[in-house]
C-alpha cells in the first residue's frame, strides 16, 4: 500500500516562500526525493498539498484502508488543529511528524504540535532529508 504525504498549507511555495529558513528545494523536488527513496523499497508514496484544513482532513480519513503510513508536516496547522489530528489518530495509521525548520529553534508558538503525541516519531530540522528519512522508516516498518 501506498504511503501518504501530507503538506499544509504554504508549503505549496516552498522554495521562495522565506528561504533563509526553508531552504531553496520545492515541494515538487522533495517529491522526487521521496518517490525515489520509496522506489527503492519497491513502495510507492502519494503526495497530497492543500491550503484547506478540510482538504486535508478528507484525504486523511480516506487514507484509513488504503495507505500504510502516513509522513505529515503540517506547516501552520501544526500548531493549531486538533481536527487534523482527529483525523490522523482516526486512521490507525503510523504517522511520522515532519518539519523542515526546527521549530524548537523558533518562536514560542512553534515549539506546541497537536500532532506529535500521535505520531510515532518526530523529525525537525533537517529539510528535505527530513521527509526522506520518514518515507524510509515507514517502508522498512509498514507492511508492503
Ligand atoms: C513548518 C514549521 C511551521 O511552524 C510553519 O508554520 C510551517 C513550516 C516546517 O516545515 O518547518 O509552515 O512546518
Amino acid at each position: 500500500l501506498p504511503i501518504l504525504v501530507v503538506n499544509g498549507p504554504n508549503l505549496n511555495v516552498l522554495g521562495t516562500r522565506e528561504p533563509e529558513i526553508y531552504g531553496s528545494d520545492t515541494l515538487e523536488r522533495i517529491e522526487q526525493l521521496c518517490r525515489a527513496r520509496a522506489a527503492s523499497f519497491g513502495r510507492t508514496v502519494e503526495f497530497v498539498q492543500s491550503n484547506h484544513e478540510g482538504v486535508l482532513v478528507d484525504r486523511v480519513q480516506q487514507a484509513r484502508n488504503s495507505h500504510s503510513g502516513i509522513v505529515v508536516n503540517a506547516a501552520g496547522l501544526t500548531h493549531t488543529s486538533v481536527v487534523l489530528r482527529d483525523a490522523l489518530a482516526f486512521t490507525d495509521l503510523p504517522v511520522v511528524e515532519v518539519h523542515l525548520s526546527n521549530v524548537h529553534r523558533r518562536e514560542e508558538f512553534r515549539h506546541h504540535s497537536y500532532l506529535s503525541a500521535i505520531a510515532v516519531g518526530v523529525i525537525v530540522g533537517l529539510g528535505a532529508h527530513g521527509y526522506v528519512a520518514a518515507v524510509e522508516y515507514l517502508c522498512a516498518s509498514s507492511a508492503g
